[in-house]
């Protein structure tokens, strides 16, 4: 089983749309895909259509075991919800109660964890508990601005998890009409050992599938979202 937290201390960069849509690709490549809301936000929860008053995240971080807080989506696409109480949890100090928690999630294939746009607890308990990470960054400007702290926090979370590391850069939101992208584009390859061949496009079905809470690849099998989605799905797969 393979697990990753998708992770950026900056807000709007795509972690949600990117691990819903991820999870959607793997699983129509015939793989199971645990998802996991840790975002008091909860937009992923919404996006999957599995918003509700059931149990969720912040109760297994309360003690509740993962099964007990499992929703299913469809064949082989499972859901841990989020909600607003996770904001309680900010002070919370044992980082390896959700590392504990999911020591037995073992009948997956893929366990994607999405966070928070922050660096606090829930973001450092996701990464301690899948070590690996995906970081979407959008194609401007200001994107590596935030970079810094990011590497700061995993340098800090070492005596915790030693082998907590970036799995790869993924180009999110990427506007294919701005010559700017283009340029952004380079300066995070020149950067970063490993950025996804992957563009992920700025498209309008990728926005629409969330407000009917789906996925783009449920939504429209067609579009030009469904197959960047796919094609990442493929090189996350090939990842050693
Ligand atoms: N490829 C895309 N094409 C079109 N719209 C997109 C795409 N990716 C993300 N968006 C839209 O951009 C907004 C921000 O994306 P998203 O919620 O995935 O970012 P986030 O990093 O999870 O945000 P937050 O930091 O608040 O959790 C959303 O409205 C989403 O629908
Ligand atoms: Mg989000």
């Amino acid at each position: 089983m393979k697990r990753f937290s998708i992770v950026s201390t900056k807000g709007g960069t795509g972690k949600t749309t990117t691990v819903h849509n991820l999870a959607a690709g793997l699983n129509a490549l015939n793989k199971s895909v645990l998802l996991v809301d840790t975002d008091p936000q909860s937009n992923l929860s919404y996006a999957a259509g599995r918003f509700n008053d059931e149990l969720g995240i912040y109760d297994v971080f309360n003690g509740l075991s993962w099964q007990s807080a499992v929703q299913n989506i469809r064949d082989g696409l499972d859901i841990i919800s989020a909600d607003h109480r996770l904001v309680y949890l900010e002070n919370k100090k044992d980082l390896h109660i959700l590392q504990k928690a999911f020591k037995s999630v073992k009948a997956y294939d893929y366990l994607l964890i999405d966070c928070p746009p922050s660096l606090g607890y829930l973001t450092q308990s996701a990464l301690i508990t899948t070590g690996n990470y995906l970081l979407p960054l959008q194609t401007e400007y200001l994107a590596m601005r935030n970079v810094a702290s990011l590497n700061q926090l995993v340098s800090e979370l070492k005596p915790e998890r030693k082998d907590i590391k970036l799995a790869g850069v993924i180009l999110s939101m990427y506007n294919t009409r701005r010559k700017l992208s283009g340029e952004g584009a380079n300066i995070i390859k020149q950067h970063f050992k490993k950025v996804f061949k992957t563009v992920i496009r700025n498209t309008v079905a990728v926005t629409e599938a969330a407000a009917q809470e789906t996925d783009v690849i449920t939504y429209k099998p067609s579009s030009p979202g469904a197959s960047d989605f796919i094609s990442l799905a493929k090189e996350v797969i090939k990842l050693k």
